[in-house]
């Protein structure tokens, strides 16, 4: 049985192929579910919104896994907290991630799923916590 690193980096890698299509999804996502985060977002300066769903992952990613220094994603944490980011909000980006996810990788099954659940859930804690 694959361990929930391997499962998430496959898929991940699989994921890639897509890129663009797969990013597109995640915001429609995000967006189509939500006037509240449709707001937040037409309110604030973002260029490139594919950029930074990518870095947003790895800063998830790289604190889950490997910690990432608590002072890096603190920044990130307080950037959120100033722009009223609830903890409905994160669930529905972790939730629109997981959508996209189940569209763009092939071999997407609930193992997979979880694998991607797993991987977040230490990162996405800590951004929610108050
Ligand atoms: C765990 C989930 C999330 C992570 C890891 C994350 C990460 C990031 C990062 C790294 C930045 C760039 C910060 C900088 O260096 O300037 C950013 C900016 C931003 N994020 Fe998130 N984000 C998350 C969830 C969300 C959600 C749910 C929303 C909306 C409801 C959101 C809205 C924004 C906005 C509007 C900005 C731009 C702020 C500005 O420069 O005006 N993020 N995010």
């Amino acid at each position: 049985m694959q361990s929930t690193p391997q499962l998430f980096n496959d898929s991940w890698d699989r994921i890639q192929t897509n890129n663009k299509q797969f990013i597109s999804c995640f915001y429609h996502y995000l967006i189509a579910n939500s006037e509240e985060i449709t707001q937040i977002f037409v309110n604030s300066k973002i260029q490139e919104p594919e950029k930074l769903l990518h870095t947003s992952i790895l800063y998830i990613v790289t604190f889950s896994t490997a910690k990432l220094p608590e002072k890096s994603l603190q920044r990130v944490k307080t950037i959120h907290e100033k722009l009223n980011i609830s903890d409905d909000h994160f669930n529905l980006w972790m939730e629109s991630l997981i959508c996209a996810v189940k569209v763009w990788d092939p071999k997407f099954s609930p193992e997979v799923e979880t694998a991607w659940l797993k991987t977040f859930k230490l990162g996405l804690d800590f951004m929610k916590k108050a």
